[in-house]
C-alpha cells in the first residue's frame, strides 16, 4: 500500500479497480499492505475465519476491537475498515458508541454495516457525526438465515429492484461505498452504473468498482469444503502449512530436530567448571 487514500479520493476512484482484503491480525495486515491492497477490512467474517464459529452472529465488539487494533499495529499506514458486528448498530446510540470505539480506540478509518433502507437512520447519524460508513447489500451474513442461507441474492425482479433502491438509499444517506455480496453480475453492473459511490463486489462479478475477498479463502486456509463459485484460491497455503507441521513433528520424534545448527553452544571451560562444582 503506498499512501492511504482519503474518503474523497476513494469516491473519486469510482470506475477504477479498487482492491480490498480482510485482515484480522498484525502479520496479515502487514503482508496485505506490503502487497499493495488499497484497503483492509477487519470483517466480522473473523467469526468463521479465525474464531471457529459457524456464523458471524456470535462475534462481539470486544472481538472486533481486539483484532482491529492488531491489524492497525501491523499496518500503521493502511486504510482500515472495521465491521460493526451483529446488533452493535441496532440503535443510533449503539452505533455511535461502537463506531467511536473503532475510530478512537482501534484507529480504524471507517466502519461497515449491513442492510439497506432500514439502516438509513443509523447511517445518517454516523455520517452526521463524521464517521465514514461503507454499506453492505446482497448476502448480508449477519442475517443470512433470514435470507435463506449463504446463497445468491436478488435473482428476481423484486429482489433486483430492492437492491438498486437500497444502494441508492445508502448513497443518499451518506455511505462512501457499498459492498455487494453474492448478487448476479449483470445486476451488480447495473447498480454500479446507477450509483455515484464505489461498489465493492464479492461474488458480484467483474463490473463492480472494486473487489474484496476473505484473506483465509484467498490463500487456502479456510475450511476445505468452503468453495463457493466466486472464490478463487490463489494459493494452497493450508497444504504447505500442514506439510511443514508434519515435518516438524517427524523430526522431533526421530531426533533430527533440533540439530547442532539450531542449538546454542557454550564455552567448554565454563561448562567444565560448572560440572566440577
Ligand atoms: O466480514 C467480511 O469479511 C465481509 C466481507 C465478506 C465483505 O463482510
Amino acid at each position: 500500500m503506498s499512501r492511504k487514500f482519503t474518503i474523497q479520493e476513494f469516491k473519486g476512484r469510482k470506475g477504477t479497480r479498487l482492491v480490498m482484503l480482510t485482515a484480522y491480525d498484525a502479520p496479515t495486515a502487514r503482508l496485505a499492505a506490503a502487497a499493495g491492497v488499497d484497503m483492509l477490512l477487519v470483517g466480522d467474517s473473523l467469526g468463521m475465519a479465525v474464531l471457529g464459529y459457524d456464523s458471524t452472529v456470535p462475534v462481539t465488539m470486544e472481538d472486533m476491537l481486539h483484532h482491529a487494533k492488531a491489524a492497525r499495529r501491523g499496518a500503521p499506514g493502511a486504510f482500515i475498515v472495521a465491521d460493526l458486528p451483529f446488533l452493535s448498530y441496532a440503535t443510533v446510540e449503539l452505533a455511535l458508541g461502537n463506531a467511536a470505539r473503532f475510530l478512537k480506540d482501534a484507529g480504524a478509518d471507517a466502519v461497515k454495516l449491513e442492510g439497506g433502507a432500514e439502516v438509513v437512520p443509523v447511517v445518517e447519524a454516523l455520517v452526521r457525526a463524521g464517521v465514514p460508513v461503507m454499506g453492505h447489500l446482497g448476502l448480508t451474513p449477519q442475517t443470512a438465515s433470514a435470507l435463506g442461507g449463504f446463497k445468491l441474492q436478488a435473482r428476481d425482479e423484486d429482489g433486483g429492484r430492492k437492491l438498486l433502491a437500497d444502494a441508492r438509499a445508502l448513497e443518499l444517506a451518506g455511505c462512501w461505498s457499498v459492498v455487494l455480496e453474492m448478487v448476479p453480475a449483470p445486476l451488480a453492473k447495473l447498480v454500479t452504473s446507477r450509483t455515484g459511490i464505489p461498489t465493492i463486489g464479492i461474488g458480484a462479478g467483474p463490473d463492480c468498482d472494486g473487489q474484496v475477498l476473505v484473506y483465509n479463502d484467498l490463500v487456502g486456509i479456510s475450511a476445505a469444503d468452503f468453495r463457493p463459485k466466486f472464490l478463487k484460491r490463489y494459493a494452497e497455503t493450508g497444504e504447505a502449512m500442514r506439510t511443514a507441521i508434519e515435518h516438524y513433528a517427524a523430526e522431533v520424534r526421530d531426533g533430527r530436530y533440533p540439530d547442532e545448527a539450531h542449538s546454542f553452544g557454550m564455552d567448554a571451560g565454563v561448562l567444565r567448571r560448572i560440572e566440577n562444582s
